[in-house]
């Protein structure tokens, strides 16, 4: 069935995963007897009540009543979607998500990643079996890349001639269209179609779980353009993809920190000298998106940039797209290269011991950004100094509230030499300590939506007597909820994740995710308050049906049907 997760996929994926080690790379957890212990992510406090435990895999905080396993932690902190979080963890367990689930609404890309695949299979046999290949392979040794470190990057070489691909791959019409969506062959203004890829050294670029999504193209030697890109494809996003960010993974089970460099040649040229914890943007800048997955996988992103104008420019962007996602515990570092130089080639030159020296040496954010606007303004007069003030102000009102902020404040203080008030913060929920903005208030929720959270959240409600008649609810929504009783009843041990998952329809899945997390003010006592609800919707429903029998009939002609009917209605109430 379309969108449907096997159920024991998710228990797979939840034994696999430790919550205290997800939750600790994002909060850092204090053991406290036998279980861990933080001050709530989800809510302002001094004193911590929220509480991790490694035998229940669940986490609950006693202040704010947020609970839930690792999927709904991701889901809360990172603010993914079910099936997000779902890939987040496959990602990390090196897992893939089985087959028939398709999160992808609508078009299916599974044959597009099949044919990149292939594709980049052909490529990389034609670097060993090509008769041109001793001259790529030349090149490459030239450039000081190992067999190991190719196998690692699955390099290849797309051959000189214009159909290598095309002739291979797009044998009849549906092939040839899919060709051209995964960018892989080109059509000119004559309508002539053609690969896009000739004559270039190849370096697949792969997502997240390892699956082929496009290519970067290098002429072996000089000429233009020096690179070519696949474009965006429907499986490609530059935007969102970061090269090497899969092998990173692959090389360490855990990133303590990632080096975000420029080109293809320094993340391969890194790995060769074992510093394998290097991705690269795919020639534009770095993103949010970007950001956000490289904290998703760390705490510490060192930028390296290039130590000319251009370089500086690039990582002060790189700063302020960093600003909003700085919560306590991230990091970010800046590393400027001497002029002229990139990672390929200062680590050829100084070896690695040296190169991690320097990546040692980086800029921490605040010096960085201080120092920058330092060098804007004179610090030695008043009116250069209240400059700073202002320039700095709204710069630290994008980071989110949190120590890291109110360090950085005292900083600026200190700097000006009187206090600076920085506004609140102006950053979007999403960017700052997450706040459960898109949380239904318990007292707005319609009672079925709410009847339905509380089986979702508290499954263990389902053991309530319900109220007789229940069945015969025509509230919206009542299919749903006795789905959900049936399900419960089938499965008592189950789990919310487990009941969103078991959700075939796209949107309803969606709908009952925020279900799972919605505010719900329950303590212990969910079975009295499904109980409740249901009683006060057949209430309100027998008095409608009462209502209606009376206006219909008048009591001296109804049947004897009617009046047993109405009797019914009226002794229940
Ligand atoms: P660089 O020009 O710094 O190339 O471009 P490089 O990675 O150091 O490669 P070598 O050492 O010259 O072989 C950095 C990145 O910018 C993009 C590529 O992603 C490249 O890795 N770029 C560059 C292009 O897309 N097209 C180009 O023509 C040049
Ligand atoms: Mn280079």
């Amino acid at each position: 069935m379309a969108g449907k997760i096997p159920q024991q996929f998710i228990d797979e994926l939840l034994s696999r995963t430790d919550i205290i080690e997800l939750i600790d790379r994002r909060v850092p957890l204090k053991k406290a007897g036998r279980e861990y212990q933080a001050c709530c992510p989800f809510h302002d406090e001094k004193t911590p009540s929220f509480t991790v435990s490694p035998t229940k895999q669940f986490y609950h905080c006693f202040g704010c009543g947020a609970h839930g396993t690792a999927i709904g932690f991701l889901m809360e902190y990172e603010r993914l979607s079910f099936p997000e979080a779902i890939e987040e963890l496959a990602t990390q367990q090196g897992l893939e998500i089985p087959r028939e689930i398709t999160f992808e609404q609508g078009q299916d890309h599974r044959p597009l990643y099949t044919l990149l695949e292939q594709v980049a299979a052909f490529y990389h046999e034609q670097l060993h079996t090509h008769p041109d290949s001793r001259r790529i392979r030349d090149y490459l040794a030239g450039r000081g890349l190992g067999e190991q470190v190719i196998e690692t990057f699955d390099i290849g070489f797309a051959p000189p001639g214009w159909d290598n691909v095309l002739a291979r791959f797009g044998r009849n019409d549906p092939s040839r269209c899919q060709l051209a969506e995964t960018g892989l062959t080109t059509t000119n203004e004559k309508g002539r179609t053609y690969d896009r890829l000739r004559d270039r050294i190849i370096f697949p670029i792969h997502d997240g779980r390892g699956r082929v999504i496009g290519f970067g193209g290098r002429l072996p030697g000089d000429g233009k353009p020096k690179y070519l890109n696949s474009p965006e494809t429907p499986v490609f996003h530059k935007g969102r993809e970061l090269y090497g960010l899969y092998q990173a993974r692959q090389a360490h089970r855990q990133l303590e920190y990632i080096l975000v460099v420029e080109g293809y040649m320094d993340v391969v040229a890194l790995a060769q000298y074992e510093i394998h914890n290097t991705v690269a943007t795919l020639g534009t800048a770095t993103t949010t998106e970007h950001l956000n997955k490289l904290y998703r996988a760390c705490n510490e992103v060192v930028f390296c940039f290039d130590g000319d104008r251009a370089g500086r420019a690039a990582a002060w962007k790189a700063l302020e797209t960093a600003l909003p996602l700085m919560k306590d515990g991230r990091q970010a570092r800046f590393l400027f290269l001497p002029e002229g130089e990139d990672p390929d080639t200062l680590v050829h030159k100084i070896g690695r011991r040296a190169f991690l020296d320097e990546i040692a040496r980086a800029l921490p954010l605040s010096e960085f950004l201080f120092a920058r606007l330092e060098t804007q303004t004179d610090m030695n007069s008043i009116d250069g100094r209240a400059r700073m003030a202002e320039l700095a102000r709204s710069l630290l009102a994008r980071l989110p509230t949190g120590t890291f902020r109110t360090m950085m404040e005292q900083a600026l203080t200190e700097r000006v030499g009187v206090p600076v008030t920085v506004p609140a913060s102006e950053t979007a929920p999403s960017a700052s300590r997450p706040v459960r903005a898109r949380r239904h208030k318990p007292a707005g929720m319609p009672p079925m939506r709410r009847a339905i959270a509380l089986l979702l959240q508290h499954p263990e409600a389902a053991r309530a007597e319900l109220p007789e008649g229940w069945e015969t609810l025509r509230t919206p929504g009542i299919e749903v909820l006795s789905e959900l009783l049936e399900r419960i009843h089938t499965c008592p041990d189950t789990h919310s994740a487990a009941l969103v998952e078991a959700t075939a329809d796209e949107r309803l899945r969606g709908i009952l995710a925020q279900l799972t997390v919605a505010e719900l003010a329950v303590q212990d006592d969910a079975p009295e308050q499904l109980v409740g609800i249901l009683r006060r919707l057949l209430e309100k429903q027998r008095a409608k049906q009462r209502e209606a029998l009376l206006k219909s009939t008048c009591i001296s002609t109804m049947s004897e049907e009617e009046k047993q009917r109405l009797r019914k209605l009226c002794r229940r109430s």
